[in-house]
């Protein structure tokens, strides 16, 4: 075994739900020797109006899964209705304003009222049960309202994280034809004002296909609202009844739609459905976090991701948890932020990405010592590979050596967390995500042969070899590409896009994309959508975009440029301005450039394919070990991007 194995703690084992490795080998073979007996099992955990016939059923051909059959359910129920009986008083939802030290806390009761107030206005303006309503929200509870509430009557959401742009934001409401977008005047964050009602009559303008903006109140500010199509949220819900019935859903009925990039064309509506995703979310969130009836549970993430989707709104309160929403950012007003809401909240468990540990690392471990963080138990970390000494911090200072680090492994088309540590089973090893969840079996592949490596100390491509409840079931409106995207690369495997290796104890680290998606600070972004974001400028003759390694943001976006004739002479920088500016309108600000490298040429092969292995190198200063590149139209090329590169350092 390594030295850097840090055992699993006493009290933390004492008290979790599996406390022993060999049980959760017990239990991981069940869970793939007899999944239907197994999913069936976890199942019960939630409350259904109507039992399924089958848990399981799968045409791997079809690439058609689907989990409990027959079944009827509702999310909104699930994570409400069935908790008021005994938690009708529990605080479902502490809202941690963007002004420091303010909260809302908001019951089951509450929270019951303000979805089925929602839902009322949603039926009221015509949204039936398999439509689909845009949300365009920052943290504040209307988003989760806004959720629960077409769970509640069967219509489709499609969150759409508040910082994407006016034209991304489009594209999302067309791809899904939303017929009704929820947004807020405005919303706050880290002290600043963000136009949601400004960007959302961008994105729709002259669309026939929105029929109703729902717009929440957040600030003071005045926004133009368009009579007969746009209506204040708090007005609507005033006039509307606070119950409303929940409509049974079948298990296979969407439940939302959440878009993410791949390494191709325009980003993906990856769906998922309700009986398997509801139980994946609500039975990781248990285990994973070791959950129990009095923790406070403060995931950090935006519910713009689907980290916040599952492990802010349904894993916890399906779980009856009392789940943080958090409106500000790490470092406002200082970098003592999270600490201070944890020792304020008294928060047990903590789940962040290692981009934030990162800058709060750097900040100083004054800020951190500033606050007792007594409360703790559990530290989570999800959406990049988090660096080894950053880990050791967070086990170390964060949690004082007292607490247990779960790194978790998961995506969007997961649902939920696929490889982690488990508090009171998994000894971890700082950088590893350690060992698959029940159900779960990855499998290594030679990428050169598409054959498994079987055994340990071996690295690959990341697939899984079993089906699991959670998994999205198709891409919206296009299962084609669901099925060429991840099912054909490796015949009968799920493919990841990740690289991995399994170590020695077989361990599991997650070594980073491996396909042509960037992971910026915890953002997942396809570098073809950046690319086709800089062409469009008139300067611009080509683009290639590479990620390269960034101190805080895990990796940086570095762009090659090449110029059209007339607007290569004189002072650049006010182009690259202009192409940085570009990339924020079309994608959003989260995606605006590191680098723009005005090049004078690209490394081709002979038929005009760029060499990108090339391009990563030079971005990250690996000016050595090119590798083979004879294969070049113009080998020249590399050497005049590297002097291009060393200059610019
Ligand atoms: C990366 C976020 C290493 C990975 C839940 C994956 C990670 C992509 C980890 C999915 C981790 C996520 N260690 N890498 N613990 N968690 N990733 O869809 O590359 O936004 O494919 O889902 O993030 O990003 P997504």
């Amino acid at each position: 075994m390594s030295q850097d194995l840090f055992p699993v703690k006493p009290d933390i084992r004492e008290r979790a739900h599996i406390k022993t490795m060999e049980e959760y080998q017990r239990l991981y073979r069940l869970s793939l020797d007899n999944p239907e007996w197994f999913w069936g099992e976890q199942a019960k955990m939630l409350t259904w109006f109507h039992p399924w016939q089958s848990v399981f059923d799968a045409d791997y051909k079809e690439v058609d899964f689907s989990w409990f059959m027959g079944g009827r359910i509702n999310a909104s129920f699930n994570c409400i209705d069935r908790h008021l009986p005994h938690l009708g008083d529990k605080t479902a939802i502490i809202w941690a304003q963007d002004e420091p030290g303010v909260y809302t806390h908001i019951t089951y009761r509450d929270l019951k009222h303000n979805v089925a107030r929602v839902a009322n206005v949603l039926l009221h303006n015509g949204v039936k049960k398999g439509d689909r309503v845009c949300i365009y929200l920052t943290m504040i509870p209307e988003l989760v309202y806004t959720m629960l509430a077409c769970a509640r009557i069967g219509a489709v959401h499609s969150v759409v994280f508040g910082g994407f742009s006016a034209e991304s934001l489009r594209d999302r409401i067309v791809d899904a034809r939303c017929k009704v977008v929820v947004t807020a005047n405005e919303g706050l964050r880290g002290g600043k004002k963000v136009p949601l009602k400004r960007t959302v009559d961008r994105a729709i303008e002259g669309m026939s296909l929105v029929e109703c903006v729902l717009v929440a109140r957040r600030t003071d500010s005045e926004v133009p609202m368009q009579p007969g199509r746009d209506l204040w949220l708090d007005e609507e819900t005033a006039k509307q009844r606070s119950t409303c019935t929940n409509e049974w859903m079948g298990a296979e009925d969407p439940l939302f739609i959440l878009y993410t990039s791949g390494s191709t064309g325009k980003p993906k509506g990856l769906l998922h459905t309700t009986g398997g995703y509801l139980t994946y979310a609500a039975f990781t969130h248990k285990l994973v976090f070791d959950y129990h009836p009095e923790d406070i549970y403060f995931c950090a993430a935006d519910i713009g991701w689907v980290t916040g989707h599952s492990y802010i709104v349904y894993g916890p309160l399906a779980n009856g948890a009392t789940t943080v929403i958090f409106e500000s950012t790490p470092l406002y007003p200082d970098p003592g932020r999270y600490w201070q809401i944890i020792d304020d909240l008294g928060v047990s468990i903590f789940y962040t990405a290692p981009t934030a540990l990162r800058a709060l690392a750097q900040a100083g471990d004054d800020w951190i010592k500033k606050y007792s963080r007594k409360s703790l138990r559990i530290l989570g970390t999800v959406g990049e590979p988090i660096n080894p000494e950053v880990w050791r911090w967070y086990h170390d200072v964060v949690g004082d050596a007292r607490c247990t680090v779960v790194d978790t492994w998961w995506q969007t088309e997961t649902g939920g967390i696929l490889i982690t540590p488990l508090p009171g089973v998994t000894p971890t090893k700082p950088g590893s995500a350690t060992l698959p969840f029940f159900g779960v079996k990855p499998v290594i592949v030679d990428p050169a042969t598409g054959i498994p490596i079987e055994g340990n100390d071996v690295s690959g491509a990341l697939c899984l070899g079993a089906p699991w409840p959670g998994q999205a079931r198709t891409v919206h409106g296009d299962h084609k590409r669901f099925r060429e995207t991840y099912f054909t690369q490796y015949p009968g495997y799920y493919f990841t896009g990740d690289g991995a290796r399994r170590d020695e104890d077989g361990y599991y680290w997650i070594t980073g994309r491996i396909d042509d998606v960037i992971n910026v600070s915890g953002h997942r972004l396809g570098t073809a959508e950046v690319e086709s974001a800089l062409v469009a400028h008139e300067a611009v003759a080509e683009a290639a975009v590479v990620g390269y390694p960034h101190p805080i943001k895990g990796q940086g976006i570095y762009c090659y440029v090449l110029l059209n004739s007339g607007f290569s002479e004189g002072n650049q920088d006010q182009l690259i301005g202009a192409l940085k500016e570009q990339v924020r309108q079309a994608i959003g600000a989260f995606a605006a450039p590191d680098v723009i490298h005005i090049a004078a040429g690209l490394p081709k092969t002979r038929s005009g394919k760029i060499m990108r292995r090339i391009l990563r190198k030079i971005a990250s200063a690996e000016y050595d070990g090119m590798g083979d590149i004879s294969t070049l139209a113009e080998p020249d090329v590399v050497n005049k991007l590297i002097e291009e590169h060393q200059k610019s350092q």
